[in-house]
């Protein structure tokens, strides 16, 4: 079995739908035959500066919506990130070890920086890669189940393990994989479709929140952006709209892109956003009622995660001492 490990950043009080395309549904179908571990990465969210309250609601927010989502805590390893002191410590370590340069070259440092302005910017923001790199090797990951949006910072990950390999001799880092679905890996904003659907988007429109309205969700994606011609085809290079919706409904329906194309041949856009409205409220409404469930009950959402950081530390902490060993720190006596 493969050791898995990925995060997600509790910023908002849903998850959207490319959370769940992109990395979500992997993450669920990953929990077969495989070791997976999966953080809600409440210290990076620190870096977006929090009402404190807000991040302590939202870290229970996003937990329930991994086991919402189908994250099984009897196979899975689930827990909140500043549970496991070792991930701050290993971040230290390895930010050690990071060039200057190489982390200005992260261009969501430089996307994030650029919205919050010089002012807002923080060494913390800067940093982030870095302690995502923390959170992967402190596992000995082997893959790492993200969007495309991530894939820079996996790339840095990598680097960072074959060097302390090559500084500390083989073994000290499992240089893990990106395991990045090609036809999830970017889904657009329903009102931009050049742009990925993000939480910080233009227009909220473009955007599905999986705990919003179901009514609201439906109106945006009947309001969707296509293009001028009538026919349904994939062709993200021409009908980028379209096509966004087909890969939406292609993943949440289980049929393939073809099948869809055949099924809709005649019919117009109109049709498709209807029917594809359908279909996402008949799927996010059960959702939401299990969100719910996980959320009415916090004391023992906390146990199960408190249960999740207790397996996660049995693995970060024989990591960390080996790290710091050959770092030639002094032993802990
Ligand atoms: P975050 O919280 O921004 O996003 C969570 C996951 O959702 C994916 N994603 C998308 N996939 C497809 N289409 C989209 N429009 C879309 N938007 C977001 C992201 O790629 C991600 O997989 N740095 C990470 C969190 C993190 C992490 C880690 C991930 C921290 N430590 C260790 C993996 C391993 C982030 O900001 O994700």
């Amino acid at each position: 079995p493969a050791r898995i490990f990925s995060g997600m950043q509790p910023t908002s009080d849903s998850l959207h739908l490319g959370n769940y395309l992109g990395a979500l549904t992997q993450w669920v179908a990953l929990q077969d035959g495989n070791e997976a571990i999966y953080c809600v990465v409440d210290l990076h969210a620190l870096t977006v500066g929090p009402d404190p309250a807000v991040l302590r609601e939202r870290t229970r927010r996003t937990a329930a919506q991994y086991l919402a989502a189908g994250v099984d805590p009897e196979r899975s390893t689930l827990f909140v990130q500043s549970h496991v002191a070792e991930h701050a410590e290993l971040a230290w370590i390895l930010s050690c070890h990071t060039g200057f340069g190489e982390a200005s070259r992260m261009t969501q440092f430089k996307d994030k920086s650029a919205k919050q302005g010089a002012e807002g910017t923080t060494v913390g923001l800067f940093t982030y890669p870095v302690l995502m790199a923390a959170d992967i090797l402190l596992y000995d990951t082997a893959k790492v189940p993200v969007g495309e949006d991530q894939r820079q910072h996996l790339e840095l990950t990598r680097d960072l393990a074959q060097r302390l390999n090559s500084r500390f001799g083989a073994g000290t880092f499992v240089v893990p994989e990106p395991h990045i679905v090609k036809e999830t890996a970017k889904i657009y904003d329903l009102q931009d479709p050049t742009a990925k659907m993000s939480k910080s988007a233009g227009s909220p429109n473009g955007l599905i929140e999986l705990l919003d309205n179901p009514k609201t969700i439906a109106k945006r994606i009947r309001s969707a952006v296509t293009d001028a011609g009538r026919e349904i085809r994939f062709d993200p290079e021409h009908k980028a709209g379209v096509s966004n919706l087909l890969t939406i409904f292609s993943a949440l329906s289980g049929r393939g892109i073809a099948e869809l194309e055949a099924d809709f041949d005649g019919k117009g856009y109109g049709d498709l956003k209807v029917a594809l409205a359908d279909l996402v409220v008949e799927w996010v409404t059960p959702f939401q009622a299990r969100v719910h469930e996980y959320l009415d009950d916090p004391a023992a959402l906390d146990a199960v995660l408190a249960a999740g950081a207790e397996k996660a530390r049995e693995i970060a902490a024989p990591t960390l001492d080996r790290v710091y060993e050959r770092s030639g720190l002094l032993a802990r006596r």
